[in-house]
């Protein structure tokens, strides 16, 4: 199964992606939160940094956009793959209003048959580049019933991978996911599909896996091609193998990194889904990647090192030194549901109005709380 950590924004950011990946790894790929694209074929600076391949050196990396024209999708599209990417993802989730109101994100989702044309466009004019386009979706604007239409249009086209968050946009990240409209979207899918939400724990995630991931392993009866040269493509029975070269910032061979992909049938009872994208699960305990490929639950002094790189990392590189207690703060809402007995004290996290007090209530809970540990370890108040 691929792991993959979910695009957050404001949370995902470079800075905080090459901290995750050097203290605790597990992830196969990281998403970056998305990158709006204004007509004119122009991003923000900031998001510049985001794509900066300097920036994403020694993890492999998916930018993932925000676009509503077939124009802007191209030409982002066309920078994205010749800097080097070999995926681009397509936001058809974001809930916010100012995003929704423009046709964007989930508000996309309104207009499927805009939709279709969009991406009738983007495939005709990319020819088989198009294939390193994936998609992550909600199930629908208004309605959940609106997956079954969603799901005949994507089924139409050879999206790389299709992650599927199963919430309307109105829930934005509350209530449970819809696990039976997700199950009958993996039925209807062409290609392959990676689930994402309220994955908080190893449980959540071994429960996610043996109900609908391929068995690992089952490849190797199967193999019905070999290397295709220079791709680093193999085709196995239905399965495709994706081995990619990462590379340190001195441009060494750092890993490699193999991507499993389920080819999906449209109509099949038998698809599988591909991979699993964690969000808020791994802000809040951010070994649980880790523990998924079979390595450790964080202890504490692992999480001291790494909460004490995180504040030094945001001082370093936010002008404004309010900012900074203001992101732990935020880091702190999804980190503190990782220790037992916190909720008093991350009260008084949320309620500092200065650095020094904001630093004396983080130090109060690191102390005197313990890490929650065990396959069960789940955050609760999401
Ligand atoms: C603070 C925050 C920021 C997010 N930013 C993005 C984003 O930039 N792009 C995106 O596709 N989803 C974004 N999401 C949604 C997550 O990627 C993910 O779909 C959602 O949190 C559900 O997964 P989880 O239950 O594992 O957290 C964001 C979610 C949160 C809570």
């Amino acid at each position: 199964m691929n792991i993959y950590y979910a695009p957050m924004e404001g949370i995902t950011t470079y800075l905080y992606r090459q901290l995750h990946n050097k203290y605790f790894g597990g992830v196969d790929t990281y998403f970056t939160p998305f990158i709006s694209v204004f007509p004119d074929h122009y991003i923000k600076k900031r998001d510049e940094r985001e794509i900066d391949p300097a920036n994403n050196e020694g993890m492999r990396v998916v930018p993932q956009v925000l676009a509503n024209s077939s124009k802007e999708l191209i030409w982002i599209f066309k920078k994205l793959t010749s800097m080097g990417y070999d995926e681009v993802n397509l936001n058809l989730g974001c809930p916010s209003g100012t995003v929704t109101a423009k046709g964007r994100g989930s508000g996309f989702l309104k207009e499927p048959d805009k939709l279709g044309t969009f991406f009738d466009e983007v495939f005709d004019s990319l020819g088989d580049d198009a294939r390193k386009l994936s998609v992550k979706t909600r199930i629908g604007y208004l309605d959940a019933s609106e997956m079954e239409h969603l799901s005949k249009i994507y089924a139409r086209y050879p999206i790389k991978e299709l992650t599927i968050h199963p919430r309307i946009r109105k829930q934005f990240y509350k209530g449970v996911p819809d696990m039976e409209v997700f199950e009958k979207a993996l039925m209807m899918s062409s290609c392959p599909v990676c689930y994402n939400g309220n994955v908080f724990t190893l449980d959540d995630y071994n429960k996610i896996n043996d109900r609908y991931g391929y068995q690992e392993g089952s490849d190797l009866h199967d193999v019905s091609g070999g290397l295709k040269e220079g791709s680093g493509l193999h085709d196995i029975g239905g399965m495709t193998k994706d081995t990619l070269d990462i590379h340190d910032i001195n441009g060494d061979l750092s890993k490699d990194i193999t991507l499993h992909y389920h080819m999906n049938t449209a109509g099949s009872a038998d698809n599988k889904i591909s991979s699993v994208m964690l969000g808020r699960g791994i802000v809040a305990d951010p070994s649980l990647a880790r523990q998924i490929k079979g390595g450790s639950h964080m202890d504490k002094a692992e999480f001291k090192e790494f909460r004490r790189a995180l504040e030094a990392m945001y001082k370093e590189n936010l002008k404004d030194g309010n900012n900074v207690f203001n992101k732990m703060k935020e880091m702190w809402f999804y980190m503190s549901q990782s220790f037992e007995g916190s909720e008093g004290y991350i009260k008084n996290i949320l309620k500092s109005k200065s650095y020094a007090e904001y630093l004396a209530a983080a130090n109060t809970l690191e102390g005197n709380c313990d890490i929650k540990s065990g396959p069960n370890a789940s955050p609760v108040s999401f």
